[in-house]
């Protein structure tokens, strides 16, 4: 398949690259091609585009940057989808969307399947959920909502964790959020899974497990580097809530645990529990110098 992928510079797109790569024509869409903020870039390069599928996790991630300017992020976020779908259902060409589990509201306590009414408190979400829209008004189109993302591409919250307490810094985590994390490289694969598979509509992907906050993650994380030897003890990670964070200024969901059923019957298996990627992860960084 000639799969074209947007946002190769970002820490999802380099993954799917780099990984359907094995199997398919990858066509780099990075934002020096095709700017999302910009109407004419956009069109310039779809123009010229030939694809059998396009693959959109380009988007502006920053929750603080969204609130900021909630016009460019709808731009960005919305507005482009939206253009790239409908350039898209002329031609034959399947979009896969990501979107995120903050379109959730946060106050739910169990997971949320496909189904729970999203109802996002912040701009990003609000620009994500528009996106969808815009995505899934042409049929056959496939929405991916991840959440958490961590893996080798690009620094996380994670790998902070990994680099303070290697370097014996105080740690710290917000331990009144919870969801549950996405690994880039599960991802990549399930997505690989998926371009072979007929499904559209909105679709969970995320690790199974019991739902996590940062904290536990930061635990966790700590736990295996003392397993592996590369700490020497295992170090405490203090508490942090949501409204003692400053940089928190957009308003967080609480709780965006999402259920994965609807993945387990398509994929054949449950994704995996999230501490067997994030230990995984962790043994890798700990390979490197
Ligand atoms: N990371 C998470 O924890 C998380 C959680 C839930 C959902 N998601 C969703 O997953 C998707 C991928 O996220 P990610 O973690 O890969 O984000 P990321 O690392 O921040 O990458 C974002 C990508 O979008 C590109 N981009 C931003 N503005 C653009 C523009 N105007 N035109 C073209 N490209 C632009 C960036 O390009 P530059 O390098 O040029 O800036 C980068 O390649 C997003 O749709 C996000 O909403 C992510």
């Amino acid at each position: 398949m000639r799969v074209a992928i947007t946002g190769t510079t970002g820490r999802v797109g380099a993954a799917l690259a780099a990984r359907l790569a094995e199997n398919h024509h990858i066509i780099p869409l990075p934002r020096a091609i095709c700017d999302l903020a910009d109407p004419s870039s956009l069109k310039n390069a779809l123009d010229s585009l030939d694809c059998d599928v396009l693959l959109n996790p380009a988007a502006i991630t920053g929750l603080e940057a969204c609130e900021d300017d909630p016009r460019l992020a709808m731009r960005v976020n919305s507005a482009a989808p939206g253009k790239i779908a409908l350039w898209a259902a002329a031609r034959g060409v399947r979009v896969i969307h990501f979107s995120t589990d903050y379109v959730f509201s946060g106050e739910h306590t169990i997971a949320c399947t496909e189904r729970t009414p999203p109802a996002p408190v912040n701009a990003y979400g609000r620009s994500k959920l528009a996106g969808e829209h815009a995505v899934l008004a042409h049929p056959g189109n496939l929405v991916i909502r991840i959440s958490w993302v961590f893996g080798p591409e690009k620094p996380s919250f994670v790998d902070q964790v990994i680099a303070a307490a290697r370097a014996g810094q105080p740690l710290a985590a917000v331990a009144d959020k919870l969801s549950l994390p996405t690994s880039t490289a599960d991802l990549a694969a399930w997505t690989g899974a998926l371009l072979e598979k007929d499904c559209s509509g909105v679709l969970h992907a995320c690790h199974s497990g019991p739902p996590v906050s940062w904290h536990g993650m930061a635990g966790f994380v700590v736990r295996e580097m003392a397993k592996l030897g590369i700490l020497d003890a295992v170090p405490a990670v203090a508490h942090q809530t949501m409204d003692s964070l400053p940089s928190f200024r957009a308003r967080r969901p609480r709780f965006t645990a999402m259920d994965t059923s609807r993945l387990t019957s398509l994929l054949g298996h449950p994704p995996r529990p999230w501490t067997d990627a994030l230990a995984a992860h962790v043994a890798a960084a700990a390979r490197k110098p």
